[in-house]
């Protein structure tokens, strides 16, 4: 078993033939920056022959002069060649089928004259400078022995790494095992793993490969990736790390923050329940959970959030207990005692219960109600106009109030929610962030009523935070509204 494996990143060409995914070359720049920071040894950057957009994206990329080896995935065609040759690639993924199935019923062809393909693509790419690495398509459902002899043929046509796909995730980890460690007989250079998970068996596959020798994994951000998706980064990276001590390149603190461009880049939501990134992946509920974690965090999580970059999350529900109410609202500076703890534990089970969720704003509200409300408010907006359309910068202006004294400021912004906090931020200082933002539609049709939750931090850290909650039909008021909201709650605390 290797004490290191590479990780060979396919999100930008795996990852965007999920359905419905389709980055723009802008987008594609910005995560092949994200992987490289992370320390991915290859991204795949796309499939250069299959349109103009991935031509110009893969050529963008290689450009940018990232740390990550820039790789682009070709059949064995001298016109795919070509492609990435043009994008300035000297690194290809090339592959041809290989089982019957894929041999009889799409390529029409012999599996001795797929081989020939192969070797007469592998030379020519050889001779134009490139190195290849080289995949059988469907190589789980491949015959075993005609597998070995492909392997042997483009081993002596010039190939660097072989690749073996289960492509239709139909394989398990103990036959993943004995399949590598068979083609180990015969495969001199390093042999890689490509999972697809219809059996949600990538990851599980993927460390199968290694336990047998495999030195790379393909995998992409979110396990995206055709159908069910290929091997998740996180949980290959973080399985391979604490179940075999092996290391890769991957700076795991940078995992959740990646996660989540990509997400927002792709439209492709997390699962709350996915492991390491989802939002539940750290989050606590019941009271006897949130007790045993404020005690010592390894009572109920495998490894602590900051590892892979995300945040710990206390969360109000049925289970709630004492200790999950008084950290929650501590974090938002408001001190209770035994009695007014208890009086909040029943308000929350009794929404709860009645199928009504209990975020952090609805949370502090409740406090602030029962603990006798806020003084007469200390942030005022006094004048609030926005500008956009079409070939116009959106532009805010805001005039706030705040103990008494009137600022006036403006700013622009990428849309009109963008301008319009900006404008506050230049009003109130430039140490208040937004740390969350959050918008819901709680209706339908272009007059549905929105919901905007957002969460202000003044000094960057958990010390002084904030959150203010607000519904209306106007999503620029809404933001506005909850954010002086939050706003004033941080101004009217007692320190
Ligand atoms: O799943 C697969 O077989 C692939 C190939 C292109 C290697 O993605
Ligand atoms: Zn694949």
């Amino acid at each position: 078993m290797p004490s290191t494996v590479k990780v060979f990143d396919t999100t930008l060409r795996d990852g965007e033939q999920s359905p419905g995914i389709a980055l723009s070359c802008g987008d594609k720049v910005k995560i092949a920056h994200a992987l490289s920071e992370m320390g991915v040894d290859v991204i795949e950057a796309g499939f250069p022959v299959s349109s103009p957009g991935d031509q110009e994206a893969v050529r963008r990329i290689v450009g940018e002069g990232l740390d990550s080896r820039i790789c682009g995935l070709a059949r064995c065609s001298r016109k795919d060649i070509d492609a990435a040759i043009d994008c300035g690639l000297d690194y290809v993924h090339m592959f041809i089928a290989t089982s019957d199935i894929h041999l009889q019923h799409k390529l029409k062809l012999t599996r001795e004259a797929a081989k020939e393909k192969a070797v007469e693509a592998i030379e020519y790419a050889r001779k134009h400078g490139l190195a290849v690495e080289f995949s059988c398509e469907d190589a789980t459902r491949t015959e075993i022995g005609f597998l070995k002899e492909m392997h042997q043929a483009v081993q002596a046509a010039g190939v660097e790494v072989i690749n073996v796909p289960d492509t239709v995730g139909t394989i398990g980890p103990p036959a993943m095992e004995h399949l590598i460690r068979e083609l180990m007989t015969v495969t001199k250079v390093p042999l890689s793993v490509h999972c697809h998970d219809d059996f949600g068996l990538a990851v599980a596959n993927s460390h199968a490969a290694v336990r047998a020798g495999a030195r790379q994994v393909h995998v992409t951000v979110n396990g995206l990736g055709e159908r069910a998706g290929n091997a998740a980064l996180d949980e290959t990276v973080l399985g391979l790390m604490a179940f075999y001590e092996v290391d890769t390149n991957i700076d795991t603190r940078r995992i959740g923050p990646t996660s989540k461009l990509v997400s927002r880049l792709t439209g492709y939501a997390i699962p709350p329940n996915k492991a390491i990134v989802g939002a539940n992946a750290f989050a606590h509920e019941s009271g006897i959970h949130v007790h045993g974690v404020m005690g010592a965090p390894s009572t109920y999580e495998a490894f602590g959030p900051e590892l892979v970059g995300v945040q710990r999350n206390i969360v109000m529900g049925k289970h709630s207990g004492a200790h999950s109410v008084r950290s929650k609202l501590a974090d938002y500076g408001i001190e209770l005692d035994d009695a007014q703890t208890d009086h909040i534990v029943d308000k929350v089970k009794r929404l709860a219960d009645s199928g009504k969720e209990v975020d952090d704003a609805e949370l502090v509200a409740l406090a602030s109600h029962i603990l006798g409300g806020r003084e007469s408010k200390k942030v005022k907006l006094k004048e609030f106009a926005v500008f956009t359309g079409m070939n116009t910068t959106p532009t805010a202006v805001v005039s706030i109030e705040v103990n008494g004294d009137r600022k006036t400021g403006s700013a622009t912004g990428i849309g009109p929610v963008d301008a319009a906090l900006n404008a506050i931020k230049s009003v109130m200082g430039n140490d208040i962030h937004l740390v969350e933002y959050r918008l819901n539609a709680i209706t339908g049709g272009s007059d549905a009523l929105c919901e905007v939750s957002v969460r202000v931090s003044k000094d960057g850290g958990k010390s002084l935070m904030s959150v203010g909650k607000a519904i209306g039909s106007d999503i620029v008021q809404t933001s506005v509204d909850s954010t002086m909201e939050a706003l004033d709650r941080l101004y009217c605390r007692k320190e």
